[in-house]
């Protein structure tokens, strides 16, 4: 049950960043989350990657070339030493002036978030969770687009507060034209006469890694997939539904605003995917 964390290349117990730096001041970051499965790591290529992009889209300079910081990545889980790891990458502006202007930050801190990864409880993935549309927006593709991991999530807090307020363990958020989107830490999925539908990208999600594998998986497994725009009325005649992120993998919704969803339990298509993506895990 370690934690370890490097800060720049310097790995402790504990790390302090500056009340000036930007990532604190302002959500002027951005982040990804890596998991490992049987202590590999999954998908981190593919992380690694977004994380570029993210950074790239808020004009932030990376100090590290993607094998340094792959290195310094299984440097630190190795100190960290824990049978599964939860792994946060975090690169933020940097120290600057408490002036919102980018310009006075000169080095960004480049932070690696290693502890224990602790799996959800087996109830969410035999019952499924409860899910609950909420009044809270996703941000609008022109705003801070959903597509760019930064570390501003107060939208998806207050969303995750309102779903805790009515005793759902998630939201599920639309965008302000009242199309479904995604939850606030994983991409929606639901079935609807036999077909794998998903808010499509273009609604203002982020392209979730899982989301990808599972889309692909169910279109290797003969499973019709369908990205789209809907309104949440569509989840009247949903028959399964399950979220989807690095570390929940498939889990399985069961009930939406406290109606059940399909049959209340998590239908045949929701386990062959949970089933499929823990193949592919299994292989990595
Ligand atoms: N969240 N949508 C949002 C808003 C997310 O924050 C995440 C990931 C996902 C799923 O993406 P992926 O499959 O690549 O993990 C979708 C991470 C796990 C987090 O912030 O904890």
């Amino acid at each position: 049950m370690t934690t370890r964390i490097s800060l720049n290349g310097d790995i402790q117990p504990e790390a302090h960043i500056s009340v000036f730096d930007h990532g604190f001041l302002f959500g002027d970051s951005v982040y990804e989350v890596v998991s490992t499965y049987k202590g590999r790591l999954c998908f981190v290529q593919e992380h690694l990657k977004r994380l570029l992009n993210s950074a790239r889209a808020i004009s932030l300079e990376i100090p590290l070339a993607d094998d340094a910081m792959m290195r310094e990545i299984e440097k630190t889980v190795e100190a960290a030493g824990n049978p599964e790891s939860y792994i946060r990458i975090i690169v933020t502006r940097g120290v600057g002036e408490i002036d919102i202007d980018p310009e006075s930050c000169t080095r960004p801190n480049v932070l690696i978030f290693v502890i224990h990864a602790m799996p959800y409880p087996k109830e969410n993935y035999t019952h499924g969770i409860k899910v609950a549309l909420v009044s809270i927006k996703r941000n609008p593709k022109e705003a801070l687009n959903p597509g760019i991991k930064t570390g501003n999530y107060l939208n998806n807090v207050l969303a995750k507060m309102e779903a805790r307020q009515v005793g759902a363990a998630d939201a599920l958020m639309l965008n302000p034209t009242g199309q479904l989107t995604e939850c606030t830490t994983s991409n929606f999925f639901f079935v609807c006469d036999q077909r794998l539908m998903t808010p499509s990208l273009d609604c203002g999600i982020l392209s979730g890694i899982t989301r990808e594998v599972v889309l692909r998986l169910a279109r290797e497994n003969g499973v019709l997939v369908e990205e789209g725009e809907w309104p949440p009325e569509i989840l009247q005649n949903a028959e399964e539904a399950f979220i989807t992120g690095t570390i929940k993998r498939v889990m399985p919704v069961t009930s939406l605003d406290g109606r059940p969803i399909g049959e209340g339990k998590p239908g045949p298509i929701t386990k062959m995917m949970m089933r499929l993506y823990e193949d592919v895990l299994i292989s990595l």
